[in-house]
């Protein structure tokens, strides 16, 4: 049996207010937080590397390093991976922008290709086409970002053969997918790609406030990210140039601050032990959701590869408001007045007037993506959500389209 989560005050469902996701946090959290607090180390300490092994442990990977946040995880990726000005870096339209500004910080060109219809996530025959695009020019892609989309594993198998024929990196943007499975394997994130980024904002799996961390099988990159995420500064023995004394360190190369502080990791540690919990809770509310939506052809529901398992970051919630002859705003300021609080993910990025006005992007690019947002709605789905407020949170979706027909 589902083991009891934290009791709410238990107000009733409609004078609650909902969002797509929210953190669950409880007294474990706070006692772990509130012992790291009076302890010698509030940051640099011995807890930042117990979270990284227990990431290891969890996610798979022979290394991990704790970061600020996930995209300042994607800035050290894109360094470490020496991507440089002109290189190539193509990702999902379907993304968080910091999957593609990373390439930007780093003087490289960002570009996409469009998702599968089904999965959501980049589409191995649309990222060939592209690619076949790059090499009939002599140019060749640097890296991919594959992002996870809601928690729904990429097409990976696809993703490595492309690797194997065209010579890219391949980085997964996981922050939707912690505790995803492919082929019933949930470490399979670091097997596939040559560098996994996550993030810890509240609303993800497992919280640290903001915080993020890369994992991989690679030492030397992942030397290299810890190297940067404190200033690029080093006072490892082995490595330094000379040596002044006990006091002595050197800059190799520029870094940041992008450290994570031991009373984050010590959150991200206890909320680590209730992943499974987590997991399960938002698997039954999405069962719970896609029983009730697919019985009504106005609705579409994400679908679930066969050798994958989804984690459920996102409910993403399809409307065929075209079809309906509904306006999508109009809808979502209805769901508002009823206390849900819809969030759409995302608009595509290269719809943004920043890409479209450097980069040439323009509205028709990525029809998938484009039609996709039209439609989408991520609808309620965190742990705390109770049988009731499911009951709630769906009769108010068909009452709001019954009456707007
Ligand atoms: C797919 C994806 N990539 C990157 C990020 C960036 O993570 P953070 O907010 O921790 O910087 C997010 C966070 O929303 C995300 O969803």
């Amino acid at each position: 049996m589902r083991k009891k989560l934290p009791a709410t005050n238990n107000p009733s469902p409609t004078t609650k207010s909902y969002s797509y996701g929210r953190q669950t946090i409880d007294e474990d959290d706070i006692q772990t937080v509130a012992e790291v607090l009076k302890s010698d180390w509030l940051t640099q300490g011995p807890i930042i590397q117990k979270f990284e092994e227990e990431l290891n442990d969890r996610f798979g990977g022979n290394y991990a390093s704790a970061v600020a946040n996930g995209t300042a995880g994607l800035h050290l990726i894109a360094i470490a991976m020496g991507w440089k000005k002109d290189d190539i870096v193509i990702t999902s339209p379907l993304t968080f922008l910091a999957s593609a500004n990373c390439a930007v910080y780093v003087g490289a060109t960002p570009d996409f290709a469009d998702i599968n219809e089904s999965t959501y996530t980049i589409d191995p025959s649309e990222l060939e086409w592209k690619l076949k695009q790059y090499a009939i020019r002599n140019k060749r892609v640097k890296a991919v970002i594959a992002v996870d989309y809601a928690g729904h594993p990429c097409d990976w198998d696809a993703l490595r053969t492309l690797q194997n024929k065209y010579g890219f990196q391949l980085v997964n943007d996981y922050c939707h997918s912690p505790g995803a499975e492919y082929y019933n394997d949930p470490h399979y994130a670091p097997k596939y790609a040559d560098a996994v980024n996550m993030s810890f904002h509240p609303v993800k799996h497992i919280t640290t406030g903001e915080g993020g961390a890369v994992l991989s099988n690679d030492k030397s990159l992942d030397d290299k990210i810890k190297l940067l995420r404190s200033h690029g500064i080093t006072k490892d023995e082995s490595i330094l140039e000379k040596n002044d004394g006990p006091w002595y360190y050197e800059m190799h190369s520029v870094g940041f601050n992008y450290r994570l502080t031991d009373f984050q990791c010590a959150l991200g540690i206890s909320q680590l032990k209730k992943i499974d919990i987590f997991l399960s809770r938002r698997r039954e509310i999405a069962n719970y959701y896609d029983k009730y939506f697919e019985k009504d052809d106005r609705f579409i529901i994400p679908a679930v590869a066969d050798n994958c398992k989804h984690a459920y970051h996102l409910y993403p919630l399809q409307i065929k408001f075209d079809e309906l002859n509904i306006s999508k705003k109009k809808f979502f300021d209805l769901m508002k007045k009823k206390n849900i609080h819809l969030q759409v993910h995302y608009v595509p990025v290269h719809l943004q007037p920043y890409y479209q006005n450097n980069f040439g992007f323009k509205s028709g690019d990525f029809p998938i993506a484009e039609i996709f947002y039209e439609r989408e709605f991520s609808i309620p789905i965190y742990p705390n959500i109770t049988d009731d407020d499911l009951i709630y949170i769906t009769g108010a979706f068909t009452e709001t389209l019954n009456r707007m027909k």
